[in-house]
């Protein structure tokens, strides 16, 4: 059996680093916020090259603060891509804005920056390009566009933690960063959690505020908050599985590369990685035209795969108010429609990436040979 994740395998490594990180919190008793929280706050600000980092309770929390700390609510625009998880968009629509969506370039499946301009009204607020599974979008034109039609940038980083643009960290190089820290991230909490990252100092107040019923001061609520806190738990476990990211980031790279290589001489459509990115390969995604039955084969041999996203946001039901018809985003359809995520973490075995790439060169050869 290959899992598609293995959350236990990666807490048997580093067992009693995580049991006395919690047991700390429990002998501190500090549950929410506290010092677990704010020290891996200033460890995870270093670590993105920021000077600000607020630990939230979800990378929800800490994309809708970020929108609320950019000033934006009803009557204004964002822009994003239909092909993300639903929660960019969910995100979007808490803050009362309208989302705006743009296609993406399907080499790389982010934000196509050439499509950008077309999409932005005088009620274009932000623009926020979602790093998808661990690759980071262009982001130079895309923040040379923000800077000369006035918008603001924020970075929905949820699955690229670590991720390199041009030697530039992802989450510092926009207005506001967002990560999420959900338990199958690169960087997982036992629990939910998020992170807000940011260089402006009245950005990082605002999140700080929000994330706690508005208030600096206990009982003076100067803004309308929310209980969007860290637990002191999640603080506590991010900050030890912080000190070991760099050695899995390295893993799942080599694992990437075992893949592309073991697929090469095939016509097997594999991850495109920019050459001037860093990417952390939160997902490592195929695509193929028979996808059911190649995910349904794969999983009898006791491999498992994933889908990430089977609907793109503009064709869901909860969304269909966004006014969008199947046919508006055709790049973001075909890969919600072909992309086939394989197995991906850090502990995975050079072996178990010949046994994947062996299963679909078969279910490829025999593909071609029906004729499909
Ligand atoms: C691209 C993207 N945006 C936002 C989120 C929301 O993060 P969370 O689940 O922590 O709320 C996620 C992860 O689930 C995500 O993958």
């Amino acid at each position: 059996m290959i899992p598609f994740l293995d959350l236990k395998a990666q807490y048997a490594t580093i067992k009693p680093e995580i049991d006395a990180a919690i047991q700390g919190v429990l002998d501190s008793c500090q549950f929410t916020l506290g010092s677990a929280v704010a020290s891996f706050e200033e460890d995870f600000a270093s670590y993105c090259g920021t000077r600000h980092a607020i630990g939230v309770n979800s990378g929800t929390s800490a994309l809708h603060l970020a929108l609320l700390a950019a000033g934006i609510g009803a009557g204004d625009e964002v822009i994003t891509v239909p092909f993300t998880f639903v929660a960019t968009v969910s995100a979007i629509h808490y803050s009362g804005a309208r989302t705006v969506l743009v296609d993406i370039d399907p080499q790389t499946f982010n934000i196509d920056p050439d499509r950008i301009e077309a999409a932005i009204t005088e009620r274009t607020q932000a623009i926020i390009p979602v790093h998808l599974y661990g690759q980071p979008a262009d982001m130079d034109p895309i923040l040379e566009i923000a800077r000369r039609r006035g918008v603001m940038v924020i970075e929905d980083a949820c699955q690229a933690h670590g991720a390199e643009y041009r030697g530039r960290r992802v989450g510092s190089m926009a207005d506001i960063g967002c990560f999420s820290f959900y338990p199958g991230k690169n960087l997982g909490a036992y629990g939910e959690a998020g992170m807000a990252v940011t260089n402006v100092d009245r950005h990082a107040r605002t999140i700080r505020m929000l994330r706690d019923w508005g208030a600096e001061q206990k009982y003076r609520h100067e803004l309308k908050g929310y209980n969007y806190r860290m637990e002191g738990i999640q603080g506590a476990v991010l900050r030890v599985k912080l000190t070991h990211l760099e050695a899995w980031t390295a893993a799942r790279r080599a694992h990437a590369a075992r893949y592309d290589e073991l697929f090469s001489g095939s016509a097997i459509a594999t991850p495109q990685a920019s050459p001037d990115v860093r990417h952390v390969y939160h997902i490592y995604a195929i695509r193929t035209r028979q996808r059911q039955l190649w995910q349904d084969a794969l999983t009898a041999k006791g491999i498992h795969t994933g889908i990430h996203y089977p609907v793109p946001v503009h064709l869901l039901p909860a969304y269909a108010d966004l006014g969008y018809k199947r046919g508006d985003f055709p790049h973001s359809e075909r890969a919600a429609d072909e992309v086939l995520s394989l197995p991906m973490y850090a502990e995975l075995a050079p072996q178990q990436c010949v046994e994947v790439v062996e299963a679909i060169r078969e279910l490829d050869e025999a593909t071609k040979s029906a004729g499909r």
